[in-house]
């Protein structure tokens, strides 16, 4: 149900935009209020008319048009809606939205606006699958947009493959997900993953072996909690959740800056396995093997991200979480660190070769808060995130 709820619907201009009127009369039926804007290009496939009589709503469509504008601001348009839906979203629009172009009502509502954006692609196969619109997908993916369809199936124009609009009842489910009203909704949550790679010189790196699978995870269940959720990931080897903001960083420096440009948050969970070193020195060129022997390195120590904000005087997140990985003396390490950090909570797990958790899919962790230590039974990495969303829910209504 989507009682109450205020779409803005942004018409792309494509032949699936006939369905953009079904769409309109389905969300309607659930309860909610849509009002409607056209691009230039939707006008050739619907009319405006049209669009405001199913909407019973003025449709919007100029930007330059002064009479709404004393009305209501496009600003305010853009932020008036719980949702903003975009159907169908050509490749052009996409290739917009993904360049930060403003200049149609459109584009520039789609900049402007404070809230989460869906949209549903409809196109070519051809279009789909070129490269330009490949890279936008992963741009807006990693812009936090969420994504109903595209369909594989007969296209208008003959062919077959990705790129049929979703039906509108697939993307009033979309809708129905995306305003589902979470204990986290309202919360901005950062999350740091994956590992870092701290530079030797141009081509050569100190890594470490983090998957990135753990803070996955948790970004991924705090987002299905409802929260905002801004993830800040070094080079991982599984790919960041949808519907996330995603920044992606290589050294431990890059991630601390992306830190402090995320916040302020409710909470923030320190999943990276962040390097504790990195070279002092890196050359700017290629070394080379010139038979003076083995180059030395320097190091000099990484910040600790986690301890910056966890020691901020003004501006600190609310929860500040920190992991532990030890080998020896579980516990009385976690909660050594919990206090030397000044984090909130640990999650500290046992990562000895013979738990088999180092890279695999399960995890048995403790977790160290003020009150104690709390072991919690193996279980798989999702689990454990979904688990600590909860948890991070209960703490931020406190
Ligand atoms: O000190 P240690 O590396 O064991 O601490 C682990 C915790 O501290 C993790 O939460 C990790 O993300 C965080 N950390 C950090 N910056 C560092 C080192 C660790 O945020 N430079």
């Amino acid at each position: 149900m989507l009682a109450s709820k205020r779409i803005l619907l942004i018409i792309g201009g494509g032949i699936a935009a006939f369905k953009s009127l079904e769409l309109i009369r389905r969300l309607r039926d659930q309860g909610a209020a849509v009002t409607p804007v056209l691009t230039r290009a939707a006008e050739e496939f619907v009319t405006p008319l049209s669009a405001s009589a199913l909407a019973a709503q003025k449709v919007y469509r100029d930007l330059f048009d002064l009479t709404d504008e004393a009305e209501m601001g496009h600003i305010e348009l853009s932020r008036a809606a719980d949702l903003v839906v975009v159907a169908p979203a050509t490749a052009d629009l996409m290739a917009k939205m993904a360049g930060g172009h403003a200049n149609d009502l459109a584009s520039t509502l789609l900049m402007a606006t404070d809230k989460r954006v869906l949209i549903a692609p409809a196109m070519n196969v051809r279009m789909w699958e070129h490269p330009a619109t490949q890279r936008n997908i992963a741009t807006l993916k990693g812009d936090g947009i969420l994504f109903a369809g595209p369909n594989e199936g007969s296209m208008a124009c003959g062919e077959f493959g990705p790129g049929r609009m979703a039906e509108p009842e697939e993307i009033v489910t979309a809708v129905e997900a995306a305003l589902m009203e979470g204990p986290l909704k309202g919360r901005h949550v950062l999350v740091t993953s994956g590992p870092t790679h701290e530079p030797i010189d141009p081509v050569r790196y100190i890594a470490n072996r983090s998957s990135g699978a753990q803070g996955t995870a948790i970004a991924r269940a705090v987002s299905a909690l409802g929260a905002r959720v801004t993830f800040v990931t070094g080079p991982a080897d599984i790919p960041p959740p949808d519907g996330v903001q995603v920044v992606r960083v290589q050294k431990a420096a890059e991630m601390l800056e992306a830190v402090q440009g995320a916040l302020p948050a409710d909470a923030a969970i320190f999943a990276a396995a962040v390097a504790d070193w990195r070279v002092a020195n890196p050359a700017t060129s290629k070394m080379k093997k010139d038979g003076s022997g083995a180059p030395a390195l320097e190091f000099a120590e990484n910040p600790d991200i986690l301890a910056t904000i966890a020691g901020m005087a003004d501006g600190r997140p609310r929860l500040v979480v920190g992991f532990a990985a030890e080998t020896d003396d579980v516990v009385a390490n976690a909660q050594a660190k919990r206090a030397r950090k000044g984090c909130d909570w640990i999650v500290a797990n046992d990562v000895s070769p013979e738990t088999g958790i180092m890279g695999g899919s399960e995890n048995a962790v403790t977790l160290i808060t003020a009150d104690g230590a709390e072991d919690w039974p193996r279980m798989s990495k999702d689990q454990v995130a979904a688990r600590l969303a909860q948890r991070i829910a209960e703490a931020l209504a406190e």
